[in-house]
């Protein structure tokens, strides 16, 4: 049985705490939370959890083997750091440090101590990046050429980051993900329409060395609610609308030939309309698949799929496309290290 701790208790600490508590080879044994006015509806739902109001007094309790952090963003490298030098595993939520540092510090703290250090990367463990990842890895969808993606709302506007910060970490994943090639530059633009001057509408283009191209439009402020991604390949193209119930991914036998007429330097294109296909997927919840993986990984030394590297892989588009933004949208170097 891995023993578990769980930090934060606020918006998604409760899906944390529903999902640890229903594995079979983990135990929810402590929670903390700094609002103590929160403590009683805890322990009227989960009585046999102890509660602290200190999150040091967690991570100093011996029977703990693994801490699952879910407070905001600038506390998660202070956390994961105090955690993993008392020797801990740990779960982060996502995205995994507010600085490319601060992760790459964790990673080499975790390496040298042999702890699992997760990021809570959701999305890797939903049925549709799971078939995605399949059609993609079979060549079903040829060699990929773009990653389109919009997810706006009217959503919580985050006092401590910007909504790519927020957002885009999910589709970052995803891309990371899916797609084996490395981005090599980014370009950035946002407004904030606060006094704060956090971005609450951005648009970020991830660039590639090869053809491929990837862009991304968060908002905070849309009447509307959109999740939806397009992937396209040289043989089909792919539609993943994340708020359809059950047919989230439609796969179009749609593509384009073009040849190109070198005297009069003109391209024609040829294009293709066929099949739509509708994948079944599975409907187990991505967060009970978060925790299986953790405590599977924990238990047998292994890496889980949303490893430290792929946060932090995250980390530096994010931070990458902060200075681009600071800069009026300039294309900002990945740094490859
Ligand atoms: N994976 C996902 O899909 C997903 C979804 C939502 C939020 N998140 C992430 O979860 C994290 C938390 O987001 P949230 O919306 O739940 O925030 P929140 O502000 O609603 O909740 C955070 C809670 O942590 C508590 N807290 C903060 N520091 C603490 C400390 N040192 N000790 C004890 N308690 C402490 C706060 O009192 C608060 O109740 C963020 O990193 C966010 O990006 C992930």
């Amino acid at each position: 049985m891995v023993n578990i701790g769980i930090i934060g208790f606020g918006y998604w600490g409760p899906n944390l705490v529903r999902n640890f508590s229903s594995q079979k080879e983990g135990v929810v044994l402590a929670l903390a939370e700094s609002r103590v006015e929160r403590h009683p509806q805890i322990s009227k739902i989960y009585p046999e959890i102890s509660i602290y109001s200190d999150s040091s007094d967690l991570i100093s309790n011996v029977a703990i083997d693994a801490v699952v952090i879910a407070t905001p963003v600038f506390s998660h490298y202070r956390l994961a750091k105090e955690a993993l030098l008392a020797g801990k595993h740990v779960l982060l939520e996502k995205p995994m440090t507010s600085s490319v540092d601060e992760s790459k510090e964790l990673i080499e703290i975790a390496k040298s101590k042999n702890l699992v250090l997760m990021v809570d990367h959701t999305f890797l463990y939903t049925g549709a990046v799971q078939k995605m990842k399949e059609l993609i890895d079979g060549n079903q969808i040829g060699a990929l050429k773009y990653f389109d993606s919009t997810r706006i709302n009217l959503g919580l506007f985050q006092p401590d980051i910007n909504v790519l910060w927020d957002l885009a970490p999910h589709d970052l994943s995803i891309l990371n993900y899916l797609v084996t090639f490395k981005p090599y530059s980014v370009n950035a633009t946002g407004v904030s329409h606060t006094k704060n001057g956090i971005e609450n509408v951005a648009y970020m283009t991830v660039n590639y060395e090869n053809d491929f191209i990837a862009h991304f439009n968060c908002s905070w402020t849309s009447p509307v609610k959109v999740r939806s991604t397009l992937i396209g390949g040289d043989a089909k193209m792919l539609v993943y609308n994340d708020l359809e119930p059950s047919e989230k991914i439609r796969i179009y036998d749609t593509g384009f030939n073009h040849t190109s007429d070198e005297e009069k330097n003109r391209i024609m294109v040829d294009y293709r309309t066929g099949d739509v296909f509708i994948p079944k997927l599975s409907s187990q919840e991505a967060l009970f698949g978060v925790a299986y993986d953790f405590i599977d990984c924990i238990i047998h030394s292994k890496e889980p799929l949303a490893h430290a590297e792929l946060g932090l892989e995250v980390v530096k588009v994010l931070e990458a496309s902060q200075k681009s933004i600071k800069n009026k949208g300039k294309e900002i170097i990945i740094p490859t290290t």
